[in-house]
């Protein structure tokens, strides 16, 4: 899957997608680019005229214009989509009001439970008059509204402020009191065949819709797993769909028109569990539609991308993003192994399947080998074509890593699989047929009791669910640090992600594979695609105590009474950020910093954005120019509520780092607030003034954080915290020092 981006759900080496991507049949060079040009002008008539005319002059030909245009944005930004040349695309890009030109790429296919593990149980103080009239918006595969879930039994109708519509097709049974809102944008849809309706034939978009704002269902489970009542964190709330991801994929051109319309639409929040490379703000449509959003008021809450446990993986960073990671609710799911030999093994899956004999013969893919097989590939891992249908029929079959093994071994008429692998130890999959994940070591075990007998066998049992210790940071959640602002931490936070119970459509099986015939109405997945419908609606239920408060305030709320990890990886910080979201106490977060537009613009002048640039992002009413404007201070340059640095050249071991901050007082009471600084050997950490006193709400006081030291040899990373205290609240900021290992 070597596209740009995915839909971040994670599934065990979901290898068959995407094969056909590769041949677009264009007969000529031409490609789709986006051409993005920023703020809408006051005056959006003739928009389309002028994207039109643009076009003419960059291909040199009215008609061929009109031909290769495919899509104008014009709802919330200004821009358009054709199909060019690289030399018009470049044309394109030197006009004045133009900000970049850039190809389309495929951002690929990246309980509750755990909203009592939040601290949030059912009865929780809810504002539900206010709560009933935000709207998620939610950037996805689509949704499936006959769930329970997004029954609309006692909903009144749409929000006011509601300017959305509901698209009609195949299969869609169309919208409700509950789902206000489904659009579906497939701009360029080229060769493959696609249905144009905005049902989820994937699944994903109505997990993740329902995770968020999903109502109350008694009694849901996957096959009996994880029993209870499914919930949104804003069960009242309504949801808005706009559906962007295909197949294929999701196209980088449709995630903008999904933008364009959720942010006109009048949404409150955006959830966007899709990601892909990071890049320059304005040549990635997420960080753009963000931006936009931003300026509307609306946060876009972002998955951080499944890319862990490797270092800079994470994407989605831009600073008006909620970056959420994933983390694990307490819960887990084991599958038991027995074998004939006495053996007994723990393995890691979600097998819904209980055995219907005591034992099935047992063999490993080296064993059922075709000897004359000369395709490319390795019977050990159980690849393709490498093994013989009558030494796999009725057995379960023991493979290396195993790609996609329980497809191969059901086709082969297989009854199970076992595989080795100690990538994700901590993630359950659902497989097509009885299986399970094992370490390694366990799998050489396993491998050398094939080869020791002709009569090896060996029983999968049905999985148990087991507590643990939690929360931790999930295996495959993408880590930091970042690659684009150096010095802004991210991810910014962590929810929920692992094994996550919330509905499903029904037009697809628990694993996707037709060959599947469980269909269900709720399933149970993992993903930072999971963990990001949480924060989404985390941000929401504080919208509703807190109507005003900005996207950068009610981020801040969340991040600084997030709750930091007891549990450590290695990387602690740059896996979790400020900790994993503690909703109910966000509520009452005592200061918050906020950051507003022309800090933001300050940014981007000090991160080297020119003012032309600039202009034409922020729109015309107001001409920016950074040498006017007030500088960006200290070392990131914005108020944000965490602190970072990263320190690019290995060699270097002093350092030093100033971080100006301004907080507001979101209570209505007289306090003073002190600071609290916890910090290692080898790092100083000053905080100017160490006491603020606050006599009224939204007073403003600022401080400065200095940071200095020194690092130790090899060691990498030097966290601390500071924490402004009065008798109520506690305001915690992580602060990290980043060395890079190597010269990248
Ligand atoms: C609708 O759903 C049915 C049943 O799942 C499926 O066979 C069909 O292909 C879908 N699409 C249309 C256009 O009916
Ligand atoms: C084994 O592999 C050979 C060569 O690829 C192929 O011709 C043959 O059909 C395979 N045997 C079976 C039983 O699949
Ligand atoms: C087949 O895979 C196994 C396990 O990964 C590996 O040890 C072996 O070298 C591979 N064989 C070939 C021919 O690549
Ligand atoms: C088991 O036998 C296979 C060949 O059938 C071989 O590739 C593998 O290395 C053996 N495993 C052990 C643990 O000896
Ligand atoms: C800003 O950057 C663009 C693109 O790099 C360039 O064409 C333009 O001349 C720059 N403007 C200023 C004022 O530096
Ligand atoms: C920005 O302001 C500086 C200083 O006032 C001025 O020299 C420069 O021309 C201005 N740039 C633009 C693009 O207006």
């Amino acid at each position: 899957m070597k596209v740009s981006g995915n839909l971040l759900l994670f599934t065990f080496f979901n290898l068959f997608l995407l094969a056909t991507l590769v041949n677009g049949s264009n007969d000529d060079e031409r490609k789709p680019y986006i051409v993005y040009m920023g703020e809408l002008p006051e005056d959006t008539t003739s928009l389309v005229d002028e994207h039109d005319s643009l076009l003419s002059e960059a291909i040199g030909d009215v008609s061929k214009a009109k031909e290769h245009k495919i899509h104008s944005y014009g709802r919330s930004f200004n821009g358009f989509v054709a199909r060019l040349l690289p030399h018009e695309a470049n044309r394109l890009s030197q006009k004045e009001s133009v900000v970049s030109v850039f190809p389309n790429t495929i951002l690929k296919l990246h309980t509750t439970r755990s909203w009592d593990f939040l601290g949030m149980p059912e009865t929780v103080k809810r504002n539900r008059a206010v709560e009933s009239n935000l709207i998620v918006g939610l950037l996805d595969t689509g949704i499936w509204p006959e769930s329970a879930s997004f029954n609309d039994q006692g909903y009144g109708p749409a929000p006011h402020k509601w300017r959305g519509k509901c698209a009609k097709g195949a299969n869609f049974t169309g919208c409700n009191n509950k789902v206000i809102g489904a659009a579906y944008y497939n701009l360029d849809p080229g060769p493959w065949e696609w249905e144009p309706t905005p049902v989820d034939t994937d699944g994903h978009g109505t997990h993740t819709s329902s995770t968020a704002a999903g109502r109350a269902v008694k009694g849901a489970s996957l096959c009996g797993f994880a029993e209870g009542t499914a919930r949104g964190g804003v069960p009242s709330a309504r949801v808005a769909m706009y559906k962007v991801c295909w197949a294929i994929g999701c196209s980088t051109m449709d995630l903008l028109a999904g933008f364009d319309a959720a942010i006109a639409d009048g949404v409150d929040v955006i959830s966007v569990s899709i990601g892909g490379p990071s890049f320059n703000y304005f040549e990635d449509v997420i960080a753009i539609g963000a931006f936009h959003s931003m300026k509307m008021g609306i946060l876009t809450s972002c998955a951080a991308g499944n890319q862990g446990p490797a270092s800079y993986t994470v994407e989605n960073t831009a600073p008006w993003i909620f970056t959420v990671g994933a983390s694990s609710i307490d819960r887990q799911f084991h599958t038991a192994i027995k074998f004939g030999n006495g053996m007994k093994t723990t393995g890691m899956s979600l097998n819904t399947f209980s055995p219907k004999k005591q034992m099935y013969p047992l063999t490993s893919g080296a064993q059922a080998a075709n000897a004359t097989a000369r395709i490319y590939g390795n019977a050990s891992t159980c690849d393709w074509g490498t093994m013989l249908e009558k030494k796999v029929k009725g057995k379960i079959v023991y493979c290396i890593e195993g790609n996609g093994a329980d497809y191969m071994i059901n086709d082969m008429h297989g009854v199970g699989t076992i595989m080795s692998t100690d990538l994700y130890p901590d993630v359950p999959f659902s497989f097509l047929i009885p299986a399970a994940l094992v370490s390694v070591k366990e799998g050489e075990e396993i491998d050398k009791y094939i080869n020791s007998t002709k009569t090896a066998k060996a029983v999968i049992y049905r999985s148990k669910t087991v507590k643990m210790a939690a929360p931790f940071v999930v295996s495959f959640s993408s880590r930091g640090p970042q690659t684009i602002s150096l010095n802004i931490l991210k991810p910014d936070i962590v929810a929920p992600g692992l094994s996550i119970l919330a509905a499903f459509s029904q037009m697809t099986t628990v694993t996707g594979y037709d060959d599947d015939k469980r269909i269900v109405k709720y399933n149970i997945q993992s993903g930072t695609s999971m963990s990001c419908p949480h924060a989404a609606a985390a941000a929401a239920y504080i919208k509703t105590f807190r109507p005003k408060w900005s996207p950068a305030a009610i981020k801040s709320a969340l991040m600084t009474t997030a709750t930091p990890m007891k549990i450590k990886t290695v990387d602690v910080e740059l896996a979790y950020g400020s900790g994993q979201i503690n909703p109910t106490r966000a509520l009452h977060p005592g200061l918050v910093y906020d950051i507003n537009m022309d800090s933001y613009i300050s940014f981007l002048c000090k991160e080297g954005y020119n003012s032309t640039l600039i202009g034409l992002v922020t729109g015309s009413k107001k001409k920016y120019n950074c040498s006017t404007l007030p500088h960006a201070m200290g070392t990131d340059g914005l108020n944000y509520p965490s602190m970072h640095l990263q320190l690019t050249k290995p060699e270097s071991t002093s350092f030093s780092a100033v971080f100006y901050r301004t907080v507001t007082n979101v209570e209505s009471r007289r306090s003073v607030y002190k600071a609290k600084v916890k910090s290692p050997e080898g790092l100083s950490v000053t905080v100017i003034p160490m006491t603020m006193a606050f006599e009224k709400p939204y007073q403003q006081r600022s401080f400065k954080v200095v940071v200095k030291g020194k690092f130790i040899k090899n060691a990498k990373r030097l966290s601390a915290s500071l924490e402004w205290s009065d008798s109520k609240h506690r305001v915690r900021s992580p602060i990290l020092i980043y060395r890079t290992p190597h010269s990248r």
